[in-house]
């Protein structure tokens, strides 16, 4: 019997991703949903929506991720990253479904130099850091089957660092990368397949799910421009200056890289490591 999957924010990256791992897949069947025609901030609509589709899985992919967006507009935000999952929860319980949510290291305060642990406190320091907490303990409070996965500096099929980078190289010589802010790059695929390897069991509960190593944003230009054959230099610079020339920016997290130790404990499951999932994006994807 295959696993019924209903997808909302369909047509963001981690979204088409699951698409494409499950379309020609007959496991999976997708039901995928954005808006307008599924708003996860309308409650009454979601329950209509998930009475009728009647999903063996959701998994939540809808988000306000624009980082700077959130700052400007937190309630906005607070709607689609909190009560959108809520909402979600709410349906998820009401017709025995399952529940994936996916979270952010933004929910960490950013600081240190040793990879978050699940278990670690959180503090979030930004708009979005505050909201996708708050959703996460709606899940909580409201879900009965969830899991809830926390990634980070993912790219995939959207607007993303790397594809940013890239069209920047087009007309630069030289680009200016912070050089001082660490993570883990992950590829919307890599994360598709982590979410497809949890879905069909019953290990609920919290997860990191990035791609494997710590680099630099400045790393990560690197060897996106090395793959790629680009001549274009990469001027690395400190956080201070990227603020000084981009005052209206939110403060970004220093150090946000993330212990798996849910998904190498429960399911004896790796990522693959950044360079490699890098590789295999820029193969398929440009
Ligand atoms: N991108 C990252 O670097 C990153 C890092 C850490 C965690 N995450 C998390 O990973 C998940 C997937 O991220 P992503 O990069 O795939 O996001 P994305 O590309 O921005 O896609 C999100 C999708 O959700 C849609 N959406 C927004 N509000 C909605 C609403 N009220 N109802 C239904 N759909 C709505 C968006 O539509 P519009 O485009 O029209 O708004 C978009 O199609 C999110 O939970 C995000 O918080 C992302």
């Amino acid at each position: 019997m295959s696993l019924r999957l209903m997808v909302t924010g369909c047509n963001g990256q981690l979204g088409k991703a699951i698409y494409q791992l499950t379309k020609d897949d007959e496991a999976y069947e997708y039901i995928g949903s954005d808006v307008p025609e599924l708003d996860i901030t309308d409650s009454e609509a979601i329950i209509e929506y998930v009475r009728k589709i009647k999903p063996d899985v959701i998994i939540n992919c809808a988000a306000a991720t624009n980082v700077d967006g959130c700052e400007k507009e937190e309630d906005k935000a607070f709607r689609i990253n909190a009560l959108g999952p809520r909402n979600l929860a709410v349906a998820a319980t009401e017709a025995d479904a399952k529940l994936v949510h996916i979270s952010t290291d933004y929910v960490f305060p950013g600081d240190g130099d040793t990879p978050r642990r699940e278990t670690d406190p959180t503090g979030p320091k930004s708009a979005y850091g505050r909201t996708k907490a708050a959703g996460e303990e709606f899940v909580k409070q409201f879900a009965k089957k969830w899991f809830i996965i926390r990634t980070a500096w993912l790219y995939g099929d959207g607007k993303n660092f790397v594809r940013t980078m890239l069209r920047l190289s087009e007309t630069h010589d030289t680009i200016s990368v912070v050089d001082d802010q660490l993570g883990n790059p992950t590829s919307a695929l890599e994360l598709a397949r982590a979410v497809l390897k949890l879905a069909p069991t019953q290990c609920y509960g919290l997860y990191h799910g990035t791609c494997e190593g710590i680099c630099s944003w400045a790393d990560l230009t690197e060897e996106i421009f090395r793959i790629k054959g680009i001549g274009t230099k990469v001027e690395r610079i400190s956080s201070a200056e990227y603020k000084k020339r981009n005052p209206e920016s939110a403060d970004r997290p220093s150090f946000s890289a993330l212990e798996k130790m849910m998904f190498r404990l429960n399911l004896d499951y790796r990522f693959k490591d950044w360079k490699e999932a890098l590789e295999e994006y820029l193969r398929e994807d440009q």
